[in-house]
C-alpha cells in the first residue's frame, strides 16, 4: 500500500466526489503510448530493475509489474558499464518521467496499460550471444537451438532456454540445451494473515491456469501429513489448493507440503521417494499433470488474509462481490484484498485493492556470453 500514489489518491478523491465508477475508471486509466524512445534515458524515478533481453521484452515486464508506469532499458549495444539487459521500472507522481536525458545505448518507454489490452505475448526472437543464466530444471543434448527451443515448446513447464552452440570453449559442455522454469501463473508475493481483510484471486479464464470447463483431475492431498526434506522452492500461498497449483505448475516439483500456520508453500523434489509422516498444521500433496487443473479453489475468497503491495490501485466498493468482480472485469488485475473491517485506521474500510503479478515468462538474470543462444518457449498460451 505504500506504492499508492498520489495520482492514485487525486482519483481516488475524484471518484467519491463523482460516485460513478465508470468516470473512476477512466480518470485512472492511463495514456496508451506504445512507441519506444531510443537513445533516451528516463532519468530517475525507479522502483527496481529486472533483467530483459530487449526493449519489447522490457516494456511488456512494466506493463505487467503492478506499479510501474515508464521504463528505462540498457541494451546489449551500452558501453558505459556491464548493466546490459537492465530493465529499470519507473514511477512518478504525474505519471510522467520528470527528466528526459540523452543517452547512447538506452531505450526508454511507457507501460501499456493505458491499451486495450493484448492477446497473450508471444516471444518469438532468438538471441545469440546471451545466456538466460538460472532458472533450470532440466539439460538435455540437442543437435543445435531450433530443436533446443522445439523441446521447451513441447514441454509444459519451460518457459525459456539457453543453448550450447558447437563452437563454445570448454567443448564438454558443447550441444547442452537447458531448459528453463519461471512462474506464469498469478503468484502474490506476501500473504499474511490479518483480521479485516479479503483476499481473492481473479476468476477470468486468462488468469486460470487451465480450464475448468474440461472435468478437472482429483487434486491429491494428504492432510496432516508432512513429507520432510527435499525443498526445492518454498513460496507464500493462502491454502494446500494454491500450494497444489504451484506445484502443478513447477515442472520439477514432485510433491508438496503445504503449513498453515507459516501460510507456506514446500515445493519438494525427489523422484526416488516419497516417505510422508503423520504431523499436524500441514498437508502435504501431489501434482496434477497433463489433466485440466481443478481451479474450483480460486473462487472462495480467503478471509483473513492479506495480499500485502502488489496494488494496481483501489477502489471504494460497498461488499467483497464488487471488489472480486471488479477484479475479474479489469484487465490486469488478478488477484484483490478487500477491506471488509476496521484495518489499521477507518481510512482503509471498505477499500477494494486490485492487485498483479508479472506472469510474463522472464529469465532471473540475463548476461552476455559468446557462444550460447537463449529464447523464449513458443507456447501460444505461455
Ligand atoms: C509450521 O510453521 C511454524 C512456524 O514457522 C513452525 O513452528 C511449525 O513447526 C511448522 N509446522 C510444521 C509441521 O512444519
Amino acid at each position: 500500500m505504500l506504492q499508492q500514489t498520489n495520482m492514485d489518491k487525486m482519483s481516488v478523491c475524484w471518484c467519491l466526489f463523482l460516485g460513478l465508477l465508470l468516470l473512476c475508471r477512466l480518470s485512472l486509466s492511463q495514456e496508451c503510448v506504445r512507441e519506444l524512445q531510443r537513445n533516451i534515458d528516463f532519468t530517475g524515478s525507479d522502483i527496481s530493475f529486472v533483467y530483459s533481453p530487449d526493449e519489447e521484452h522490457c516494456q511488456k515486464l512494466c506493463t505487467q509489474h503492478p506499479a510501474c508506469q515508464f521504463f528505462t532499458f540498457l541494451r546489449s549495444d551500452w558501453a558505459n558499464d556491464n548493466r546490459n539487459f537492465y530493465c529499470y521500472l519507473k514511477l512518478s507522481s504525474s505519471g510522467q518521467p520528470d527528466v528526459k536525458t540523452p543517452l547512447l545505448g538506452v531505450t526508454s518507454g511507457f507501460s501499456l496499460k493505458g491499451c486495450s489490452a493484448e492477446p497473450r505475448p508471444y516471444l518469438s526472437a532468438v538471441y545469440h550471444n546471451v545466456d538466460f543464466f538460472g532458472a533450470d530444471y532440466k539439460t538435455l543434448i540437442t543437435a543445435d537451438y531450433e530443436e533446443c527451443q522445439r523441446v521447451c515448446t513441447q514441454e509444459p513447464g519451460c518457459q525459456f532456454f539457453t543453448f550450447v552452440k558447437a563452437d563454445y570453449t570448454p567443448p564438454s559442455i558443447r550441444y547442452k540445451c537447458h531448459l528453463k522454469f519461471s512462474w506464469t501463473i498469478p503468484v502474490p508475493p506476501i500473504v499474511e494473515s490479518a483480521t479485516g481483510v479479503v483476499s481473492g484471486f481473479s476468476t477470468q479464464p486468462e488468469s486460470i491456469p487451465l480450464s475448468d470447463r474440461q472435468t478437472p483431475c482429483q487434486t491429491k492431498l494428504f492432510p496432516g501429513t508432512d513429507i520432510p526434506g527435499d525443498e526445492l522452492w518454498t513460496l507464500p500461498a493462502a491454502s494446500p489448493e494454491q500450494c497444489h497449483s504451484l506445484c502443478s505448475d513447477h515442472p520439477a516439483c514432485t510433491y508438496f507440503t503445504y503449513n498453515s500456520s507459516e501460510l507456506s508453500c514446500y515445493l519438494k523434489k525427489n523422484t526416488d521417494q516419497m516417505v510422508l509422516a503423520a504431523r499436524d498444521g500441514v498437508t502435504s500433496g501431489l501434482p496434477s499433470r497433463f489433466c485440466p487443473l481443478d481451479n474450483s479453489w480460486m473462487k472462495t475468497p480467503f478471509e483473513g488474509i492479506d495480499f500485502r503491495g502488489s496494488d494496481l490501485r483501489f477502489i471504494p466498493l460497498d461488499n467483497l462481490q464488487a471488489c472480486q468482480q471488479n477484479c475479474n472485469d479489469d484487465d490486469y488485475c488478478l488477484f484483490f484484498t478487500y477491506v471488509n473491517e476496521y484495518f489499521h485506521d477507518s481510512s482503509h474500510w471498505r477499500r477494494c485493492y486490485l492487485k498483479r503479478s508479472v506472469t510474463l515468462p522472464a529469465p532471473p538474470m540475463v548476461a552476455k556470453r559468446v557462444g550460447v543462444v537463449s529464447g523464449f518457449s513458443l507456447k501460444s498460451d505461455a
